[in-house]
């Protein structure tokens, strides 16, 4: 009998936090909750055998944290969680209108920019949008066009964060894993990876082929879906 219900968690999670997950699923009236690695779920989303013997890693891309994982037999060989993901990268783009235009923008303002022109690689075509904020100097509001190349600017520092953090999960994964990553590629899944070239900037740095998944942003609750048809064997115990 499957779980009646899969509840997706971060691979850092600590077993306290993984109790009061638990407990808070079972007082709603869950029956049998099945706790998931995060990372797990976006790889079988993304299309993953993960109970295979070759291994695969997964950089997972959120909103408030970015889940890096290396997985293989049904679970995460190494993983690790860093507060580098999306909402940073918003942070990052309000920081620099403020420092390079003088131009206060909100977090909604930076978010659409981000999802409309957000880009790390250098493009031919650059893209531009307007936004709508206001002025540092004469307080007034201000309509000022940002380019596709001001978001790379703004975004190198989260981005050089997030590679960094990547690169040492790689320094730490066995050989044997890491010419099964070269194969396979990097798997990108998660709205954040979403970013016009962070998959050819990543590629660039590590020397690794990277693939951004089909649908990323809905990977993980995909994959929690599929998780019993994966043939997963179960990672955390089931208490
Ligand atoms: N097209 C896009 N380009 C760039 N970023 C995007 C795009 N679409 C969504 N995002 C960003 O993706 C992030 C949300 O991703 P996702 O839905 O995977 O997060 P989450 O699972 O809710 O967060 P977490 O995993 O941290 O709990 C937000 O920061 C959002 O701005
Ligand atoms: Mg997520």
């Amino acid at each position: 009998m499957p779980p009646s219900v899969v509840i997706t968690v971060p691979s850092i999670v600590t077993d306290v936090e993984e109790h009061a997950v638990r407990d808070a699923a079972v007082s709603a009236g869950m029956k049998d909750p099945f706790l998931l690695d995060e990372p797990v779920a976006a790889a079988i989303g993304a299309g993953v055998d993960v109970t295979s013997d070759k291994g695969s890693m997964i950089v997972d891309i959120g909103g408030g944290t970015t889940d890096i994982a290396v997985i293989c037999l049904g679970g995460s060989v190494l993983s690790s969680s860093v507060r580098t993901a999306g909402d940073e990268m918003t942070e990052a783009i309000i920081r620099y209108c403020r420092s390079k235009y003088s131009l206060l923008i909100g977090e909604q303002t930076a978010e659409q920019a981000k999802i409309a022109i957000g880009s790390v690689w250098r493009r031919d075509d650059i893209q531009t949008v307007s936004v709508k904020g206001k002025s540092l100097k004469s307080r007034a509001p201000v309509l000022t066009e940002l380019t596709s190349n001001d978001m790379t600017e703004a975004l190198f520092e989260p981005v050089t964060a997030l590679i960094e953090e990547i690169c040492a999960v790689i320094d730490k994964t066995p050989p044997e894993l890491v010419s099964d990553i070269a194969e396979s590629g990097i798997i990108l899944t998660g709205g954040g990876c979403q970013i016009y070239g962070l998959d050819k900037l990543i590629s660039s740095v590590t020397g690794l082929p990277v693939k951004v998944a089909d649908d990323p942003a809905l990977c993980v609750v995909k994959g929690a879906g599929m998780a019993d048809k994966a043939g997963l064997i179960p990672i955390r115990e089931r208490k």
